[in-house]
């Protein structure tokens, strides 16, 4: 269960090695979270993370195996640590490839690659966590999605239209499961300096994978069902998706 302040004490993170999960954990852990389990693809990325949380004061971190493509195995993964675990507190949908966009314009292969991790994974995995949340009761499904998905850039439009299909999954979801007294949290980060976006131009309005996690656990706190980080992408993107199709296509990057 949550302490007495509303922090999360367990969290299972999907994508356990991913670099936002990380800063969003340390925060966590110096919150009282005390157990985590983090499930991913990368042992040695998970026993880093393992690592560091221990010595930031986690008293259990598991590591285990996660694929996101593998739906047919999702639901019996996340049966295994909820079985194990009891309550979970937070579950985090942390995965995601942003592929090769040049590539993935005219691949249908990579095109498919993306799609079926960050969309098909996650309606997987997020049917499969929410009826455990619903079951228990309460607890917090918090999914990273993108601005890329607000409006969808030429660009990268197959990565954003992933993120838009599961962005839009996570507000069903919501919905969904209102009033069995879990939530839905999806969170839009702007362009976030980690190894995702390694070597490519910042786009306006970067940030740091510390300060999305500063508005993560912010939007946690609070309540909040939709943490834009920064905060001001909110009016940002407003803005974005008021311009004619014309002015849009001319947008840099
Ligand atoms: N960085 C940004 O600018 C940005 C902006 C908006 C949203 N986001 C979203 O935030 C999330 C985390 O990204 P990040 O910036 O922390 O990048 P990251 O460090 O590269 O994390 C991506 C994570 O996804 C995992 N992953 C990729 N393909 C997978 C698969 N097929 N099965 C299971 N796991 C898989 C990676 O595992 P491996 O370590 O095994 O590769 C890694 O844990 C992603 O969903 C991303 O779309 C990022």
């Amino acid at each position: 269960m949550n302490d007495a302040l509303g922090a999360p004490q367990s969290v299972l993170v999907l994508g356990g090695s991913s670099e936002l999960a990380r800063a969003i954990l340390r925060r966590l852990v110096a919150r009282r979270a005390r157990t985590v389990i983090l499930a991913g693809r990368d042992p040695e990325r998970l026993k880093e993370t393992a690592a560091e949380l221990l010595t930031l004061g986690a008293e259990t971190v598991e590591t285990l195996s996660f694929e996101a493509t593998e739906t047919a195995g999702h639901q019996s993964l996340i049966d295994d640590v909820f079985g194990r675990h009891g309550d979970i507190d937070l579950v985090l949908f942390a995965f995601g490839t942003l592929g090769v966009p040049e590539r993935d314009a005219t691949d249908a292969t990579g095109a498919a690659e993306v799609a079926a991790v960050n969309f098909a994974g996650s309606v997987s995995a997020g049917i499969a966590v929410a009826g455990h949340l619903r079951r228990q009761g309460h607890g917090t499904l918090m999914a990273l999605s993108s601005v890329a998905g607000v409006r969808v850039r030429p660009s990268n439009f197959v990565y954003g239209s992933s993120k838009a299909g599961m962005d839009a999954f996570f507000q069903g979801l919501r919905h969904h499961l209102e009033g069995s007294g879990a939530r839905v949290v999806v969170v839009r980060p702007g362009f976030v300096a980690t190894r995702m976006t390694a070597g490519l131009k910042p786009a306006p309005f970067a940030t740091t994978a510390e300060d999305v996690a500063e508005c993560v656990v912010r939007g946690l706190e609070t309540g909040e069902d939709l943490v834009w980080a920064p905060p001001v992408l909110r009016w940002v993107m407003a803005a974005v998706k008021l311009l004619p199709t014309a002015v849009f296509r001319r947008l840099p990057g």
